[in-house]
């Protein structure tokens, strides 16, 4: 155990597709501490895909489980979250998990973005007519909050073991 992370969270923000989840699931392993997911965490509990949250229920209700599943995350210690794309982009989600964890801003482009979620339809943000010019503005607005991260990981190539070293590289510096 790195002695930074006792009594700590390691929190993944980032925009969706920018290797959260790859990472937030070799860097628990390897750390040999729980992983958890707001998104995961939201579909088991409501029995079906976020994208038919989306659809039946509306983002509003969305966002609604995910600000309570935050909380309920950053009054615990010992876990790397996984954080949808939205979480950090709202600021009260962001100062709660914060308060609890050392937070890393997974950065990576529009294209890297854009390339990697090509052709699927599990994003309802993304099923748009021009997705590339939505990653684009979601991520203009989206950026200089996830920048408010303690650590900006770059993230644009497939590689996630480099990016799980560069985390625990900069952990053991903490
Ligand atoms: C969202 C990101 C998704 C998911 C939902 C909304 C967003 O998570 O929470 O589709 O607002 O950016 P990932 O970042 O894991 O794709």
């Amino acid at each position: 155990m790195i002695d930074s992370i006792k009594n700590k969270n390691i929190v993944l923000v980032g925009f969706m597709a920018s290797g959260k989840t790859l990472t937030s699931r070799e860097l628990a392993k390897r750390l040999g501490i729980e992983r958890v997911s707001t998104d995961e965490t939201i579909e088991t509990r409501e029995g079906c895909s976020i994208a038919d949250i989306f659809k039946t229920k509306g983002e509003p209700y969305f966002r609604q489980l995910e600000r309570g599943i935050v909380r309920e995350f950053a009054s615990q210690t010992g876990l790397v979250i996984d954080c949808g794309g939205g979480v950090a982009a709202n600021e009260e989600n962001f100062d709660a998990l914060k308060r609890t964890g050392i937070s890393f801003y997974l950065n990576a482009s529009p294209e890297a973005i854009h390339r990697r979620t090509k052709g699927r339809t599990d994003r309802p943000l993304l099923n748009v007519p021009d997705p590339l010019e939505k990653i684009r503005q979601l991520l203009a607005v989206r950026d200089p909050h996830y920048r408010k991260a303690d650590h900006v990981v770059e993230s644009n190539d497939d590689n996630i073991g480099k990016v799980v070293d560069d985390i625990l590289h900069i952990l053991k510096a903490h």
